[in-house]
């Protein structure tokens, strides 16, 4: 099946969706991943995606939906893909049910995690990420452990957009540009609406007990 999780800055997105494609061995699908690795090419279109990441903007839709195309015509991606941080607005979510139809598949859930903007802040402030692995903790939330991880601490890194400033510009954009598919989905009754402030694994026995529950 294919999933989509959305919600601001430090929701959670990326987290549940690293819990979620391992035990249903999907693929996780960042767009904010995908990008960070263009940026860290230093090529001309990773220049300038960087200079609207580091603003808390979008990047352009054109770019997005070309490179979640080619993941949907990909046959090892067929109905494994979790998405996290797409599609970002009512075009990218319009275009994502085109493709998606396209390439005979379907989004069978959309998960909104909602936090708010104190919380969201406190995160940012905490979270490391694992240059070597990729998995996401956080010092002060989700400490990276002996038992949860198996590379050395020299690999935590913080994101370069992870500044306070940055963040309340991210959440800015989210509220504005990304909040409004909500009703989208809404409509399409296929929208859960989850409180990410709780417990991370308290989150996803939710998430989880709705996907067990739809028969698709
Ligand atoms: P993206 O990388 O998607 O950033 P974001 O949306 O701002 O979300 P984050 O990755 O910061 O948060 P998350 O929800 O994944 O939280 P996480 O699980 O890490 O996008 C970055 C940029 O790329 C955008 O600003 C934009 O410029 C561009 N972009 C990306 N997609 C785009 C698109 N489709 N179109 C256009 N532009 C696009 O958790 C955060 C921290 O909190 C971690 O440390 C974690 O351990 C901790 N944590 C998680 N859950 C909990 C919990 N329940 N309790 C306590 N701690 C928790
Ligand atoms: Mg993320």
């Amino acid at each position: 099946m294919n999933i989509v999780l959305f919600g601001p800055p430090a929701a959670g997105k990326g987290t549940q969706s690293e819990k979620l494609a391992k035990e249903l061995n999907n693929f996780k699908i960042s767009t904010g991943d995908l990008l960070r690795s263009e940026v860290k090419k230093n090529s001309s279109l990773g220049k300038k995606i960087k200079v609207l990441i580091d603003k808390g903007e979008l990047v352009p839709d054109s770019i997005i939906n070309s490179v979640v195309e080619n993941l949907l015509a990909d046959k090892k991606y067929f109905n494994k893909m979790i998405f996290d941080g797409y599609p970002r607005n009512l075009n990218q979510a319009k275009h994502l049910d085109v493709t998606i139809k396209k390439h005979k598949q379907k989004i069978t859930c959309v998960f909104s995690l909602t936090v708010n903007l104190d919380t969201i802040i406190k995160r940012i402030t905490g979270r490391q990420v694992c240059s070597n692995c990729k998995l996401t903790f956080n010092k002060f939330f989700n400490p990276s452990t002996l038992d949860n991880h198996k590379c050395d601490s020299k690999f935590l890194e913080k994101r370069v957009d992870d500044t306070e400033d940055t963040v309340k510009s991210r959440y800015d954009t989210y509220s504005k540009e990304t909040a409004p598919i909500i009703e989208y989905y809404k409509n399409q009754k296929i929208l859960y609406e989850i409180n990410g402030m709780g417990d991370i694994s308290m989150i996803y026995k939710e998430i989880h007990h709705i996907i067990s529950s739809l028969h698709t």
